[in-house]
């Protein structure tokens, strides 16, 4: 196993491009099983998730490419509608192709998910929509079985919660359904837009995508297509928040501004200078940044995928920070690792309170999961001494040439192999 060597002290200095969305990539992916055809989506990100997924839709009878950060997806033969429990446990983003599948082969058998490290992360809504839209479905062996012989129809669904995944799940499904849909309470998320813009590039009629009320027309007929990916906002922020730590300087290009308001706003008020044009932000930090508090909420508000990093920060800053999480009310388990490296943290159910320290130092810590690993490097490079944070392969899934990234900043960190003890 991979850990990472992070010398502390460092600061932040330079420019770095942001790398294409993951988490818009992997849903454009499985929309690409909508179509009977070819679907190239431009600015893929190079991350062992998406690797993850290809492999899950190679297995369904894709045909997959890659030419430089071009990802050529060719679903013209599907021999499968099965999502295996082996991979799906390792990506979650796998329930993703519940729709797709329901909509143009009228059967699926996907395997739950389960929880993951910080609590459950259930698929109720995804199921309830997929229900609504005339799919049956059963729960077998772990698996859910759903059918839908005579194809879906359009139906109005009010989401309980504006999920994410459930939004993108249902307007994929709702997509090939005959008449229209509309969804209710839907994701806001800039990857929802970025999902309607990609169906919409394949013949879908879809209006209202980034709303809280999106239409859909279903069963329009479906085309090969190119479409372009969005920019990584959570990769973005997570080198800003950097620059934030280390009293550095950081442009961030091809980012999106008005993805990052939420993380901006807060970073000023932490006493850096943010600066921005349409597709830049730069971020000059503050020698003591000052304590803020940050509440997790749905788009857009405060993305919980950035929580972590904050968290970081606010363990270096003069005052006492207040984190409240939201989204994921578990969403803790960077915590105890921060702690390790001398942040003062404690927690109350979904509340942290985060007395900031003059400084940080280096520790030998464990990442858990891939946003709290980005918070360990982070909280690394802004300490004394050097960090040694095992499990690297959690920020592999979802941060692209993440070392030579940082080492263009200015950084050093060494990937080395981990002794192994018996
Ligand atoms: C996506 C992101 C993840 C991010 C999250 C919130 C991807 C691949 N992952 O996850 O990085 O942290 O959005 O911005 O895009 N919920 C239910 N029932 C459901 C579905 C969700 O109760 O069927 C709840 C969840 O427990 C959570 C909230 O809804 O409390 C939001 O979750 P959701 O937006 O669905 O997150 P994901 O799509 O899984």
């Amino acid at each position: 196993m991979d850990k990472f060597v992070i010398e502390g002290g460092t600061q932040l200095k330079g420019t770095v491009p942001a790398s294409g969305s993951k988490n818009a990539a992997l849903p454009i992916m499985v929309a690409a099983l909508l179509v009977s055809g070819k679907t190239t989506l431009r600015h893929v990100p190079q991350l062992r998730d998406v690797s993850t997924l290809s492999r899950l839709l190679e297995m369904m009878g894709a045909r997959i490419e890659r030419r430089d950060d071009r990802l050529m997806i060719d679903t013209r033969d599907l021999v499968s509608v099965e999502a295996p429990y082996d991979l799906v446990k390792t990506m979650r983003a796998s329930i993703y192709v519940l729709g797709p599948l329901l909509a143009r082969a009228r059967r699926a058998r996907v395997s739950l998910p389960g929880g993951c490290a910080w609590g459950p992360r259930p698929v109720d809504l995804h199921l309830k929509g997929m229900e609504a839209l005339g799919a049956k479905i059963t729960i077998d062996e772990g698996y859910v079985v759903a059918e839908c012989p005579r194809g879906l129809r359009g139906a109005e669904i009010h989401l309980d919660i504006p999920s994410v995944g459930a939004t993108g799940n249902i307007l994929m499904a709702a997509v090939g359904a005959k008449g229209r849909t509309v969804i209710r309470n839907a994701a806001r998320e800039p990857e929802i837009p970025a999902l309607a813009d990609a169906l919409s590039a394949m013949g879908a009629n879809i209006t209202g995508g980034g709303t809280s009320e999106i239409t859909i027309e279903g069963d329009h007929p479906l085309k090969s297509s190119v479409v372009d990916n969005i920019p990584d906002r959570i990769e973005a922020g997570t080198f800003l928040v950097g620059a934030a730590m280390t009293h550095g300087d950081v442009t961030v290009t091809r980012c999106s501004p008005t993805h990052l308001s939420a993380l901006m706003a807060k970073l000023r008020e932490a006493g850096a200078e943010v600066t921005s044009e349409a597709d830049w932000v730069r971020v000059r930090g503050p020698e003591h940044p000052k304590a803020v508090n940050v509440t997790t909420d749905f788009y857009p508000g405060f993305p919980t995928d950035l929580q972590a990093q904050m968290m970081a920060l606010a363990s270096m800053s003069d005052g006492t920070s207040i984190v409240t999480e939201q989204i994921y009310r578990d969403r803790f388990t960077h915590v105890a690792e921060l702690n390790r490296l001398g942040a003062h943290i404690t927690l109350d159910n979904n509340v942290a309170v985060i007395e900031g320290r003059q400084h940080l130092s280096g520790a030998h810590v464990m990442a858990t999961d891939l946003r709290a690993s980005a918070a360990l490097i982070l909280a690394g490079l802004a300490a004394r001494g050097e960090t040694h944070m095992s499990r690297v392969y959690h920020i592999d899934r979802g941060y692209e040439h993440i070392e030579a990234k940082l080492a263009g900043l200015g950084a050093v960190v060494r990937r080395e192999q981990e002794a192994l003890v018996v």
